[in-house]
């Protein structure tokens, strides 16, 4: 195993035990409402908002303990996203993380209140982290900042708008949908982290996040013609399907790829104005860039 896979697999077994304490607790009437939770939440999933979390709390000089609840909420929004986006009423996807979608297992009903139940349960950890002290406030804010009608909700509506339109998609639109619907979803760990360190060094974190939340959604768009299903276990050629505005319907397959390219090298440059040990995020660009799941 490489350095970077070691850690990266450090940091995921960190995490999934943190998860798995709090799945453990988690008891509700009627049982299907956890039931349905607990299988999206516990169904793997690369967790890279976890990891680029508890990576970024290294550099940054936060505990792991410190950051592994906001983490768990951030997954838990995250998840419900998923959750959501592939009902029929938005994406229609059958599949998620190689399994049945969530409302293929439990019905559409179930899913939504699954989805529901899992958003408030993030602001619900996120609220007792907030007893603690000004930095937990300031870092709750952010993640409901980046999670709600400025942020993933937004990308999400815009992606939705876009899909039934019928004008000349354009790159501004790109842009939006890009930074909102997953780039604040992946900014959202990096900053969670500088928030709640005392150094402070917000802006080129803030910068780094954001163009490794763009470069995920160029991969994913790439996967969705290019990926898998035994790797990416969800539906390949839905973007064509369902006209989404995606960087391969502008581009092209190969314009899309040297976009990629460009977008991980702008990352690392950005990435070479933080200090400390920053090795680990530079692998993570290269894994972004070159993912086939
Ligand atoms: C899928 O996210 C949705 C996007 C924002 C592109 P991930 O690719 O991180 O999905 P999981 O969590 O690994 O299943
Ligand atoms: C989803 O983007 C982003 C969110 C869930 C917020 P996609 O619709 O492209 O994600 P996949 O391809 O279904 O995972
Ligand atoms: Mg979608
Ligand atoms: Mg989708
Ligand atoms: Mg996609």
């Amino acid at each position: 195993m490489t350095d970077f896979n070691l850690r990266y697999e450090s940091y995921l077994s960190t995490f999934e035990n943190y998860l798995n304490g709090y799945a453990a607790k988690l008891h509700t009437k009627p049982e299907i409402l956890g039931e349905s939770m607990k299988y999206s939440l516990q169904s793997g999933g690369k967790r890279i908002r976890p990891v680029l979390a508890l990576a970024c709390a290294d550099v940054a000089g936060v505990a792991a303990e410190e950051i592994l609840p906001f983490a768990l909420a951030l997954e838990m929004i995250h998840t419900y996203s998923l959750i959501h986006d592939d009902l029929p009423a938005m994406d229609n996807d059958d599949f998620r993380r190689g399994k049945p979608s969530c409302h293929k297992a439990f019905g559409e009903a179930n899913a939504i209140l699954a989805g529901d139940a899992l958003l408030n349960e993030a602001y619900a950890i996120c609220f007792t982290e907030c007893l603690k002290g000004e930095k937990q406030v300031l870092a709750s804010q952010f993640l409901n900042e980046c999670a709600g009608a400025y942020g993933m909700i937004a990308g999400q509506s815009a992606d939705l708008a876009s899909s039934s339109s019928t004008n000349e998609p354009t790159e501004t639109e790109l842009e939006y949908i890009y930074e909102h619907k997953t780039g604040k979803l992946l900014l959202a760990p990096v900053m969670l982290a500088s928030l709640l360190s005392d150094d402070k060094r917000y802006l080129p974190f803030e910068r780094f996040g954001k163009l490794l939340g763009v470069l995920f959604q160029m991969t994913d768009d790439i996967l969705d013609v290019t990926g898998e299903f035994d790797k990416l276990g969800k539906t390949l050629g839905k973007d064509e399907t369902e006209n989404k505005l995606t960087c391969v319907r502008l581009y092209g397959l190969e314009g899309a790829k040297i976009r990629a390219d460009m977008c991980a090298k702008d990352c690392h440059a950005v990435l070479e104005g933080i200090d400390g040990d920053v090795q680990f995020l530079s692998d993570l660009i290269d894994y972004v860039l070159a993912r086939s799941k």
